[in-house]
């Protein structure tokens, strides 16, 4: 198994996405803490231990936390950056504070993860964080203005952060998923053809691979997947 041993923190691991992550890391063989906003999962996280009810965007929660997880998990090889949030709102009808929100939620959790992480991260011989953007950061469309700039904002992180960190052991990617196929958004686009959408398992699949041993050589890199969008 490609995570043997492993201790990995997934953040927004009771979502779509990160609960898909949780799966995948723990079938890779990994250790896994899943941190989340919301209370208690919305399903089974296999045997991950469970931290609620956490802000990632407070500095002081997310130190807490990832401290806590270290010494629960008896140390921190990787976090995945998960935790996140859309919104599609023109800049004429829609309310400025959106941007802030959407910075908060979207940038600062990972940027107050990681930097909660790295001192942990400096003590295993193979430390990752990887990160999730977006395809959509690219090129905004209208509407797309403060989602996009925030996930932009994700991609400069990482960039910057995988620079940072190149010669401490510690590498930092990102996956840029298209649409994911959740049941949200099959609900918000009931006609759309969900099988051309990326599945959370495959987008798993992917993060599982930047974590390993195997993807030592990789470090600031951008990933799109797309499934067939
Ligand atoms: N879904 C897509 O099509 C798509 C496409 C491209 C990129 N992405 C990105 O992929 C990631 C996962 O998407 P998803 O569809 O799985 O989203 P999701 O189901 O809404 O899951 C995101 C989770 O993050 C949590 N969260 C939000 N703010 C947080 C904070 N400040 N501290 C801790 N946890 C927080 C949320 O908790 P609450 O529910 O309590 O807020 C939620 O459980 C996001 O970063 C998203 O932007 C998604």
């Amino acid at each position: 198994m490609m995570l043997t041993g492993k201790c990995v923190a997934v953040t927004g691991a009771f979502g779509s996405l990160g609960a898909a992550v949780v799966e995948a890391v723990q079938k890779a063989g990994a250790r896994v803490a899943a941190i989340d906003r919301t209370a208690t999962p919305h399903e089974p996280l296999g045997d991950a231990a469970l931290f609620g009810n956490v802000d990632l965007g407070d500095m002081a929660s997310a130190q807490k936390t990832l401290d806590d997880i270290a010494q629960k998990l008896g140390g921190l090889d990787a976090l995945v950056n998960v935790a996140g949030m859309f919104r599609w709102e023109t800049l004429v009808d829609g309310s400025l504070d959106t941007w802030d929100l959407l910075y908060r939620v979207n940038l600062r959790t990972a940027a107050a993860a990681s930097k909660a992480a790295v001192p942990h991260l400096l003590k295993s011989t193979a430390g990752r964080i990887v990160n999730v953007g977006a395809g959509a950061a690219g090129k905004a469309t209208a509407g797309m203005g403060a989602y996009a700039a925030s996930k932009a904002g994700v991609a400069r992180l990482t960039e910057a952060l995988a620079d940072e960190l190149k010669d401490q052991h510690i590498t930092v990617n990102a996956v840029l998923p298209s649409i994911i196929d959740t049941a949200p958004n099959r609900a918000d686009m009931p006609t759309a053809e969900f099988d051309r959408w990326v599945k959370p398992a495959q987008l798993a699949d992917v993060i599982v691979f930047l974590l390993s041993d195997q993807a030592a050589a990789i470090t600031g890199a951008l990933v799109p997947v797309n499934g067939r969008v």
